[in-house]
């Protein structure tokens, strides 16, 4: 890891669905002048590509060989959206679906797969200028990020958010089933082996239940500048 003095700034932002982190992390980007990193995508990009090729969610092997065939490339938004392109096709709107929510934990549970995501994200960053989100970013990707934040919510704030977010795309999915779901990803994400969603010990935890989303990404540049301008 290159020393923070001469390299870019690199921001981390973890926790668990629906605490808000694509929000602010994509916030705090913008107004830092950083670019803005959505580490779940590239989880999401590998899910749906398993899903749209019949491959078995639990053959480590097949997702491993489907991830070394497989480009996915994060692009900066228009409009506050992280493109993402597979192979080069722009498969944004398919990566938010109940179908991928529900795979997606599953595929990144394995640790090969997860060791070559880590290598892609890393080089991502490599130097510097990022602000990242994800569930393992400062504990494992990143450990020597110069700022870590840690979201959390109320799992009835973080339903109600998802909720929000399906129903833009047009899936009008109840809240209860909504919690249900995030409950057991919640459970699968810190529970694997290999680097579990889990607050760094030098993470700024943020809990952004009754928070409005400019006051958490006041906070978090507030926290940014005390730490990097140091
Ligand atoms: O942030 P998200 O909901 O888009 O993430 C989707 C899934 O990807 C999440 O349930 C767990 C996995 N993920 C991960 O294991 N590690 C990351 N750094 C980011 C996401």
């Amino acid at each position: 890891m290159i020393s923070a003095q001469h390299r870019q700034p690199i921001v981390a932002v973890d926790g668990p669905a629906g605490a808000g982190k694509s929000t602010v992390a994509r916030k705090m980007a913008e107004r830092l002048g950083l670019l803005y990193l959505d580490t779940g995508a590239m989880y999401r990009g590998l899910a749906y590509k398993a899903l749209s090729h019949g491959i078995d969610l639990r053959d480590e092997s097949s997702l491993e060989e489907l991830l070394y065939n497989t480009t996915i490339d994060l692009y900066r938004e228009r409009e506050g959206q992280t493109e993402v392109l597979l192979d080069g096709q722009n498969v944004t709107s398919h990566l938010r679906t109940p179908e991928v929510n529900a795979s997606v934990s599953v595929v990144a549970g394995f640790a090969r797969v997860r060791e070559e995501m880590v290598r892609r994200l890393r080089r991502l960053a490599e130097h510097g200028g990022v602000v990242m989100d994800g569930r393992d970013i400062g504990t494992y990707v990143l450990p020597g990020a110069d700022v870590k934040f840690f979201l959390t919510a109320s799992l009835g704030a973080r339903a109600r958010r998802r909720q929000k977010d399906l129903d833009a795309l047009g899936y009008h999915v109840d809240l209860d089933t909504l919690a249900q779901e995030i409950e057991h990803r919640d459970r699968l994400d810190s529970t694997r082996a290999i680097a579990p969603l889990a607050k760094a010990p030098d993470a700024v935890l943020i809990d952004t239940t009754n928070l409005e989303v400019d006051r958490v990404v006041d906070e978090m540049i507030a926290a940014y500048h005390r730490a990097y301008d140091r």
